[in-house]
C-alpha cells in the first residue's frame, strides 16, 4: 500500500529512528505472503493442539502416548508410561499440567518471535515496512521483558525431550509389553522426538551456553567443536521449528486416530 502513513519516532527520543517516507513501504514484491502464512500456519495448529489438550480423551494407544499428554502425571492417566506423581482431578486433562514446557519454550523462541512479532502484532511485519504502533519498546519491559526467561524454558524442554525419547523406546513393545515391535506409530513417535531434539540443539540459547562467554576458542576445543555444530544446527532452527510442530501434531493426531479406532497401526514387525 502507498497510504500516507507517518513513520513512527523509535522509542520517543528524537532523532527519528526512520527516514521520513509518507509511504508505508516502498517495496513492490508480496511481502505480506510470508507473515500471512505463518499466521494461518500458527493458528491451526493453536487450535488443533488446545482442542487436544482440553479434549482429555485418545492420547493413548498401547503401546504409544500422544506427545502432547507426555509426561502423563497423574493417577487420572490412561496408560503407565511415567510414574504417576499426584492424584488429579479426573477433569482436568493431564496435558494441561505439563502444557508450560512446550509453550514455554515456543513463545519464547527467538524464531516464533521473529514470526509472531511480524504475522500477529506487525511490528514490523516484513523488513522495510512500516510498522502501525507509534511507539516501540522493544522487549526493555513488561510482558515481553519475560522472554529472557527463555534458557530456562530451554533446559525444561531437552527434559521433556528425554522423556518423549523415553515413550518412543517404549513404543518398541507390542500390546502385551514383549519387546521387538515396530509398527507405523513406533517410527512416527521416533522422528517426533528427535526433530523436537534438534529444534532444543539448535536453539540460540543452546548455542551460547554451548560457546558463549569463551575468549579465547583454541583453549576449548571440545567446547569449539560442539559450538560448530550446534551453529550449523541453529543455521537450520526456523526449519526444525516448522517441521517439530508439524510432527507433534501429527504424532497427536496418529494416537488420535488409532484410540478412537479410526485405523489400526501399521506393523513392520
Ligand atoms: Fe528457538 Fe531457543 S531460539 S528454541
Amino acid at each position: 500500500g502507498t497510504g500516507a502513513v507517518t513513520p513512527g519516532r523509535g522509542d520517543g527520543g528524537p532523532p527519528p529512528r526512520r527516514a521520513w517516507i509518507a509511504a508505508r513501504t516502498l517495496r513492490t514484491d508480496r511481502w505480506w505472503l510470508q507473515p500471512l502464512l505463518t499466521a494461518v500456519a500458527l493458528v491451526l495448529f493453536i487450535i488443533y493442539a488446545t482442542f487436544r489438550a482440553f479434549q482429555n480423551a485418545y492420547y493413548f494407544s498401547e503401546p504409544y502416548i500422544s506427545p502432547f499428554y507426555s509426561p502423563c502425571i497423574t493417577t487420572a492417566c490412561e496408560g503407565d508410561t511415567f510414574p504417576e506423581l499426584f492424584t488429579g482431578p479426573t477433569w482436568i486433562s493431564p496435558a494441561l499440567y505439563i502444557l508450560v514446557f512446550p509453550l514455554g519454550i515456543r513463545l519464547t523462541c527467538y524464531y516464533y518471535r521473529k514470526a509472531y512479532y511480524r504475522s500477529f502484532w506487525l511490528s514490523p511485519p516484513a523488513c522495510a515496512v512500516a510498522e502501525p504502533h507509534r511507539r516501540y519498546t522493544g522487549e526493555t519491559r513488561l510482558p515481553l521483558l519475560g522472554q529472557n526467561i527463555h534458557r530456562y524454558a530451554l533446559y525444561a524442554a531437552l527434559v521433556i525431550n528425554v522423556i518423549l525419547f523415553y515413550d518412543a523406546v517404549l513404543a518398541f513393545r507390542d500390546e502385551t509389553g514383549e519387546w521387538g515391535h515396530m509398527g507405523l506409530g513406533t517410527l512416527i513417535l521416533l522422528v517426533n522426538a528427535v526433530l523436537l531434539f534438534l529444534y532444543s540443539l539448535s536453539c540460540h540459547s543452546c548455542r551460547h551456553i554451548v560457546g558463549g562467554r569463551i575468549n579465547n576458542f583454541s583453549k576449548h576445543p571440545l567446547r569449539y567443536k560442539a559450538w560448530g555444530l550446534v551453529s550449523r544446527l541453529n543455521g537450520r532452527h526456523m526449519q526444525f521449528a516448522w517441521a517439530s510442530l508439524f510432527t507433534v501434531a501429527f504424532a497427536d493426531f496418529y494416537v488420535f486416530l488409532l484410540a478412537t479406532g479410526t485405523i489400526s497401526d501399521f506393523r513392520f514387525f
